[in-house]
């Protein structure tokens, strides 16, 4: 068994993945680049390992079965456990979100990558985090999923434009952290969301005003958190975000 920190990086191709990826590398930590597409993984990995870092390549499709187990397989035979899983791949789901306009299918998918993707990589991953010293989780959520925000009840405009699709789908990711957070208290487990801001990807056909590398370091902050860090909360920059 690998004695070195290993982390797993879910849509680390691209975006604020990747930099999640290259921040947990420059640690000197293994890093996973999971990925579905192999051209677009394997240009990461090549472009990680340039930088420095210990990368290799996790063929990794969030919403199928098959391909999630197969990169807990590839990761045990690597290193026979995982310190860190970044559940940071998502979809915005395309337009139209407003709630009278969306096609119900479009709900269907985002909640099967953002929500079901995340219960499935994490579960499959979940024997692997047992066997490590201090496993962390980090769910990469959004401030668009608080409904404190959303409603108006923590002050201030509702984050993003009605998005009936992709906003409550954060707010299921919340709702399942905790859920985790709960089962898994009383364990050394830590697994907490984060919001990365609004940043440059293409996700918001890069819209965002923050850089991918600043969107990262909340994430980066969360996996690397001390035995007595928190666990069952959700961050961003610059503290807790209500939910
Ligand atoms: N950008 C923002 O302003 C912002 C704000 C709040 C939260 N977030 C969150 O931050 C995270 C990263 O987003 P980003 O902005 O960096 O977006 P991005 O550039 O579009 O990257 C998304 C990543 O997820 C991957 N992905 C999507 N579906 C997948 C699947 N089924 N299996 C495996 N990988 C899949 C994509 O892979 P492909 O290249 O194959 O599509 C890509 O690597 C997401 O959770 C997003 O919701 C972003």
């Amino acid at each position: 068994m690998s004695e070195r920190t290993i982390a797993l990086v879910t849509g680390a191709n691209k975006g604020i993945g990747y930099e999640i990826a290259a921040g947990l590398g420059a640690l000197g930590w293994s890093v996973g680049v999971g990925a579905r597409d192999e051209r677009r993984r394997e240009a990461a990995v090549e472009a990680l390992r340039a930088a420095g870092v210990d990368a290799f390549g996790v063929p990794l499709d969030v919403t199928d079965d098959a391909s999630t187990t197969a990169a807990a397989r590839l990761i045990e035979d690597r290193a026979g456990h995982l310190d860190v899983l970044v559940n940071n791949a998502a979809i915005a789901g395309g337009a139209p979100q407003e709630p009278t306009r969306v096609d119900p299918a479009t709900i269907r998918t985002v909640v099967e990558t953002n929500v079901i993707g995340v219960v499935r990589v994490t579960n499959a991953m979940m024997p692997l985090l047992r066997r490590s010293a201090s496993p962390r989780i980090v769910n990469m959520s959004s401030s668009v999923g608080s409904l404190a925000r959303q409603s108006g009840a923590a002050g201030g405009a509702a984050p993003g434009p009605p998005a009936v699709a992709y906003a409550p789908s954060k707010t299921f990711l919340n709702a399942v952290t905790l859920q985790y957070a709960r089962e898994l208290s009383g364990t050394n487990i830590l697994i907490n969301a984060c919001c990365p801001g609004y940043v440059a990807t293409d996700l918001n056909g890069f819209q965002g005003v923050r850089t991918p590398r600043q969107g990262a370091a909340v994430a980066v902050a969360l996996a690397t958190l001390p035995d007595d860090g928190p666990t069952g909360q959700f961050f961003e920059d610059a503290g807790v975000v209500p939910w």
